[in-house]
């Protein structure tokens, strides 16, 4: 079975930091026979949520924009690659208008109590984050911002990679050993044995 593996890249940075990581995480994926797309948020136009709640009743978002081909994506990969620059302690603004976007998934779940896939999938994401402070807290609130928007699109939070120090365009390159742990992890994410693990598996170099 061929396993169609995401790659979102949320940070405004082209060859930005958390880009070039998800760029190796790909390739990982392919070593390991997975079929990639990578896609650059900002080419999506994406608005925030205006919280209307049309989607209690619809059960889909009124807001017609490029959102909508880009959750058929989410919802169609077996695999999701999510990275994004810690900016103020938690993910940018990019990808939080995509997360609160998906507050229809949410509705659709559990106000309208329909399900998202109509048989049991072993879908799994992976998180990349880069910060530039030493903070060893500056991951804290993007664990639990993924954790919530990956329960809403079921899909099993397996793992991280968090890098810190790390600020210049492209000045992921001189770290020792994090494009090299985001190959490994992107090729684990495909090879790896089921059952999903029951916590994300933590790679976090400080
Ligand atoms: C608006 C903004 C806010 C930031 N906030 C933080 C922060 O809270 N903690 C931190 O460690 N770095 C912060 N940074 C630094 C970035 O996380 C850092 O430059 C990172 O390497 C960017 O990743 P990228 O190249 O993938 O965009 C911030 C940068 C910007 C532009």
């Amino acid at each position: 079975m061929i396993i169609k593996t995401l790659g979102i890249s949320t940070s405004p940075r082209i060859h930005g930091n958390s880009d070039l990581l998800l760029r190796e995480a790909l390739s990982g994926a392919e070593s390991a026979g997975a079929k990639t797309e990578y896609i650059h948020l900002s080419d999506y136009d994406i608005a925030p949520c205006i919280e209307c709640n049309a989607c209690y009743s619809r059960g889909d978002c009124k807001i017609q924009d490029d959102f909508q081909q880009l959750l058929k994506k989410i919802l169609d990969a077996d695999r999701l690659i999510f990275a994004t620059p810690v900016f103020f302690m938690t993910v940018c603004a990019q990808a939080k208008m995509l997360i609160d976007r998906s507050q229809c998934l949410w509705a659709y779940k559990y106000v309208l109590h329909k399900q998202l896939f109509s048989s049991e999938r072993d879908r799994r994401a992976m998180v990349i984050a880069v910060g530039g402070s030493k903070s060893k807290k500056q991951f804290e609130c993007i664990r639990f911002t993924m954790k919530s928007y990956f329960d809403v699109l079921d899909i099993n939070y397996s793992t991280n990679l968090f890098t810190s120090k790390v600020d210049d365009i492209g000045e992921i390159h001189k770290h020792p050993t994090a494009l090299k742990e985001a190959f490994r992890l992107g090729n684990e994410l495909i090879a790896a044995e089921s059952p999903p693990p029951q916590k994300p598996i933590n790679i976090e170099l400080f």
